[in-house]
C-alpha cells in the first residue's frame, strides 16, 4: 500500500502578508453600502487577497489527516465518516441564519427541532428528560455532577465523594473534582467493575458512581444492574458516561441499565466530526426524579407552539449560552431521522462487528488482555514489541506512513503499552483487511524503520509532550514567546 502526504511550504498568514502579492481585492465596504461608522481600519487580521487565503488553507488541509481521508481508529474517540447531508442541512438559511436572541415566536422551527431531538434522545437513552445545553461530553459530565449535588442537597444531605473505576476516562475524575467532589478510584477485576471493591468503597459520603458501559476496554459490564442496586441502596446515584453509546443503540439503553444520569456525545455517535477542538454537544438525560434540576430554559410545547420555560426554581441554572451548539444539534437531528430506529441499531451492530473482526485478526499478532468478545472497541497490548526494543508509540507512528491514523495509545492506563482500536461502523471490510495486512507488515519490518517513523508524512516525529507543556495557540502568543526567548538569550 502506497501513501505519501503532501508537503507544502505554508507560511503563517501574518508572515505571508509581509510580502503581499497583487491579486483581486474586493471592496470591503461594498461600494460604500456599509455605513462609515461600521467600517474599521485597524483590524488585526492578515490583509491578503482571497486567492492566497484559499491556497493557504487548502495546502494546510492536504498536510493533515481526517475522517474523510481514511481509517481513523482512535479508540474511545469514535472518529467516523459523517454523512455530508448533515452538513448540507445546517447550511440551510433557515438553520444557519437565525439568531438565538430572536423572539421565540420567530424561531418555532428551531425550537421544534430541539424539542423533538430531546424526545428522540430520551427514547435512545431510556431517560425521561434531556437538556441539550452542554457543549461536549466532558461538559455533560460537569452538568450531570452538578445535578448529583443539587439532588443530594435537596434532600438535606452533604455527600462529598464520587467513585470511579480505574478504566474511567480522565474527564470523569476531572469533572467530579471541578464540581468540588473528592474522587475515589477503585480497581477493576478482569477488566470490569469489582463489585466487592465497590461495596467496600461506598459509604454515607458517596454521592455517585460514574461508569461507561461498555467500558473503555470495550467490555460490557454485565453486572450493571447489581451495581445500580448497590448504589441506590446506599442513597447514591449512578452516572452514565455516554461516550460508548454507539455500541448499544437499539439493543439496550442506560435507562434500562438503571442509570440515573446520562450524557450523550452527539459529536461522536450522531454525525459531527469529533476532535480538533471543534464544537460538540453533550446533552444530559435524567430520570423523572431528577428532571427539576436540569438547566434552564426548558423547551416546552403548548398546543402546537413551542416556548421557553425559565420557571424552574430547583434548576442548577444555565450551563451554556443560549441553547448549546445548535449546528451540532441540527446535524444529530438529521442523522437520527435519516437512520431511523433500525438504522441506529444497525450502526451499533456494525460497529461491534467491525471491532470484533479486527480483534480476531490482530490478537494473533499482538497481545489481547482480557480475551473476551468486545463491543465497539478493543484494547491490545504492545508488550511483545519490547523484545525488539520497540514501544507501542513506534508502532503507532509507523501506521501513519501507510495512510492510517494511529489508534489511541497508552489508554486505558490499566493495560501496559495499550493500543486501543475503534474501527467504527462506517469502514468497509476491504479497509479493515488492508489495516490488518499493514499491521502485520509493520510487525515484520526492520525495528529501526519504526523507531524513526513517520517517514511519509508532512511532519516527522513530533515532541508529544511539548504541545501540552507550552501551549501556544495563536500567532500573537507565538510572537510573544519568540520575543521573550530572544530577550532571554541576549
Ligand atoms: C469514555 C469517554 N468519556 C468522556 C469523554 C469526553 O468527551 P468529550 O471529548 O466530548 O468532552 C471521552 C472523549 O473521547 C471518552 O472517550
Amino acid at each position: 500500500m502506497k501513501y505519501h502526504q503532501a508537503v507544502h511550504d505554508v507560511p503563517v498568514l501574518f508572515e505571508a502578508c509581509e510580502k503581499p502579492q497583487p491579486g483581486t481585492m474586493f471592496d470591503a465596504t461594498v461600494g460604500g453600502a456599509i455605513p462609515k461608522e461600521l467600517v474599521r481600519e485597524d483590524l488585526r487580521i492578515p490583509d491578503l487577497p482571497e486567492r492566497d487565503v484559499v491556497k493557504h488553507f487548502v495546502n494546510l488541509s492536504q498536510m493533515n489527516f481526517g475522517v474523510d481521508n481514511g481509517l481513523y481508529p482512535l479508540g474511545s474517540c469514535t472518529m467516523k465518516y459523517n454523512p455530508k447531508l448533515c452538513d448540507e442541512v445546517v447550511s440551510w438559511p433557515s438553520i444557519a441564519n437565525i439568531h438565538p436572541l430572536q423572539d421565540p415566536s420567530t424561531i418555532q422551527g428551531a425550537l421544534r427541532l430541539m424539542y423533538e431531538l430531546e424526545r428522540m434522545l430520551c427514547e435512545i437513552g431510556g431517560v425521561d428528560a434531556v437538556t441539550l445545553q452542554p457543549a461536549a461530553g466532558a461538559h455533560g459530565e460537569y452538568t450531570g455532577v452538578h445535578i448529583v449535588r443539587a439532588y443530594h442537597e435537596s434532600r438535606g444531605e452533604t455527600r462529598n465523594e464520587v467513585i470511579l473505576p480505574d478504566t474511567a476516562h480522565g474527564t470523569n475524575p476531572a469533572s467530579a473534582a471541578m464540581v468540588g467532589y473528592d474522587v475515589l478510584e477503585i480497581p477493576s477485576k478482569e477488566g470490569c467493575v469489582d463489585i466487592e471493591a465497590l461495596k467496600a468503597a461506598i459509604s454515607k459520603d458517596t454521592a455517585a458512581f460514574m461508569l461507561t458501559n461498555p467500558n473503555t476496554l470495550g467490555l460490557f459490564e454485565k453486572d450493571v444492574r447489581e451495581i445500580a442496586g448497590v448504589l441506590h441502596d446506599a442513597g447514591a446515584l449512578l452516572y452514565y458516561d455516554g461516550a460508548n453509546l454507539n455500541a448499544i443503540m437499539g439493543k439496550t439503553s442506560p435507562g434500562k441499565m438503571d442509570f440515573d444520569i446520562v450524557h450523550f456525545n452527539l459529536h461522536k455517535t450522531f454525525a459531527t466530526p469529533h476532535g480538533g477542538g471543534g464544537p460538540g454537544a453533550g446533552p444530559v438525560g435524567v430520570n423523572r426524579r431528577l428532571e427539576e434540576f436540569l438547566p434552564v430554559p426548558r423547551i416546552i410545547k403548548e398546543g402546537d407552539r413551542f416556548a421557553l420555560d425559565y420557571d424552574r426554581p430547583k434548576s442548577i441554572g444555565k450551563v451554556r449560552a443560549h441553547f448549546g451548539n445548535f449546528g451540532v444539534l441540527a446535524r444529530a437531528y438529521t442523522y437520527i431521522k435519516m437512520q431511523g430506529g433500525n438504522g441506529l441499531t444497525a450502526a451499533s451492530e456494525n460497529a461491534v462487528l467491525n471491532s470484533n473482526y479486527l480483534r480476531h485478526h490482530l490478537s494473533k499478532d499482538l497481545e489481547l488482555p482480557y480475551g473476551q468478545l468486545r463491543k465497539h472497541e478493543f484494547v491490545l497490548s504492545g508488550r511483545p514489541l519490547k523484545a525488539k526494543g520497540l514501544r507501542t508509540l513506534d508502532f503507532a507512528k509507523r501506521l501513519l506512513d501507510y495512510g492510517f491514523h494511529a489508534p489511541t495509545i497508552y489508554f486505558p492506563l490499566i493495560v501496559e503499552e495499550a493500543i486501543m482500536i475503534e474501527p467504527t461502523e462506517t469502514e468497509s471490510r476491504d479497509t479493515l483487511d488492508t489495516f490488518v495486512e499493514v499491521c502485520r507488515k509493520i510487525l515484520a519490518e526492520d525495528p529501526e524503520l519504526l523507531k524513526s517513523a513517520p517517514h511519509n508524512t508532512a511532519v516527522r516525529r513530533l515532541d508529544e509532550a511539548r504541545a501540552a507543556r507550552e501551549m501556544i495557540f495563536s500567532w500573537r502568543a507565538y510572537e510573544k514567546k519568540a520575543a521573550k526567548d530572544q530577550a532571554g538569550s541576549v
